[in-house]
């Protein structure tokens, strides 16, 4: 069954303990990646991708999240009658449209697998997207989208994926490759967080996927796994049980892991120096830092 992909599911109810003290009163998908939010990067891949629909899992102390789809009309006036144009730009390109957004709150803990399930009844019974908003990809074409025309000539549901070495892959989803086809690999198995040493494959799951609504019904279904919680990869993985495709796209792009200090760092100098305005001071402090450290060994 192949449709039109119009929802998306955006799974924000972690507590981003890894970013404490920010954390305690900021929700982590608000953090700053040059001067947008993480979810904005989110939001933009998705609309990119054909999507009209947001569904966002929340939690208990995100409202600064939920405030943030607010249309800040008396700023954009202020803004407006000052001639400052291009704030007015920046300001309008994060409006969404009344009616396109949900929020479904997501009342305990219990894994990835049990938030995507929150938002059954808002999907029904029509293939959706899931982003993970700590996943940050620079593409020239995003990645949702990428996968949405891929998507369009497999049907059943698709995972981004990407090779991890050995060592990192007990951090992720890992995909048990049946054909490898290149950009595409059809999948017969899926293991959340393999010990270290039988993970089945170097391809991970990145944080991603199209799924067929069946998926919803088999997280009725699904046992905690890793970690004690309630994984989405296990409800992927009965499809392939079930008889239906499930397939990993091998996106082009840079992945970021904006879920850790590293990545979000790294993030940070990467789309920093992809803009134009600030890249030539920005790259020539990080060349001046660079020889001091190297002078200073
Ligand atoms: C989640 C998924 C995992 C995937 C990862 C990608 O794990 O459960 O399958 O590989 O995102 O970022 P988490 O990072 O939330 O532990």
């Amino acid at each position: 069954m192949k449709r039109k992909v119009t929802k998306a599911v955006f799974p924000v109810a972690g507590l981003g303990t890894r970013f404490l003290p920010a954390t305690k009163s900021v929700p982590k998908e608000v953090l700053t990646l040059v001067d947008r939010p993480l979810i904005q990067y989110a939001i933009d891949e998705a609309r990119a991708a054909g999507i009209t629909d947001f569904i966002f899992v929340t939690a208990k102390g995100k409202s600064a999240l939920e405030d943030y789809f607010d249309h800040a009309t008396d700023l954009e006036a202020k803004l407006e009658a000052d001639g400052k144009h291009d704030l007015v730009e920046a300001l309008r390109s994060s409006n969404m449209e009344s009616g396109s957004i949900a929020y479904i709150r997501q009342h305990r803990a219990l894994g990835l697998g049990h938030a995507v399930g929150c938002a059954r009844r808002l999907i029904g019974d029509e293939p959706f997207a899931v982003i993970l908003p700590d996943d940050v990809i620079a593409a020239e074409k995003p990645c949702l989208q990428q996968m949405v025309e891929a998507y369009a000539e497999t049907g059943g549901s698709m995972v981004a994926a990407m090779e991890v070495s050995p060592a990192r892959a007990s951090s992720y989803g890992v995909l048990d490759i049946e054909d490898d086809m290149g950009s595409m690999v059809s999948v017969k198995g899926m293991v959340e967080k393999p010990k270290p040493g039988t993970a089945p494959s170097n391809l991970a799951v990145i944080g991603r996927y199209i799924l067929a609504p069946t998926v919803l019904a088999n997280l009725d279904q699904i046992v905690p796994s890793a970690g004690g919680e309630l994984q989405l990869t296990d409800a992927i993985a009965m499809e392939i049980e079930q008889g239906r495709g499930v397939y990993g796209y091998r996106f082009r792009g840079e992945r970021f892991d904006c879920g850790s200090k590293a990545g979000f760092l790294q993030a940070t100098v990467a789309f920093g120096l992809a803009r134009e305005e600030l890249r030539e001071e920005f790259q020539s402090y990080l060349h001046e830092i660079v020889a001091m450290r190297k002078a200073a060994q």
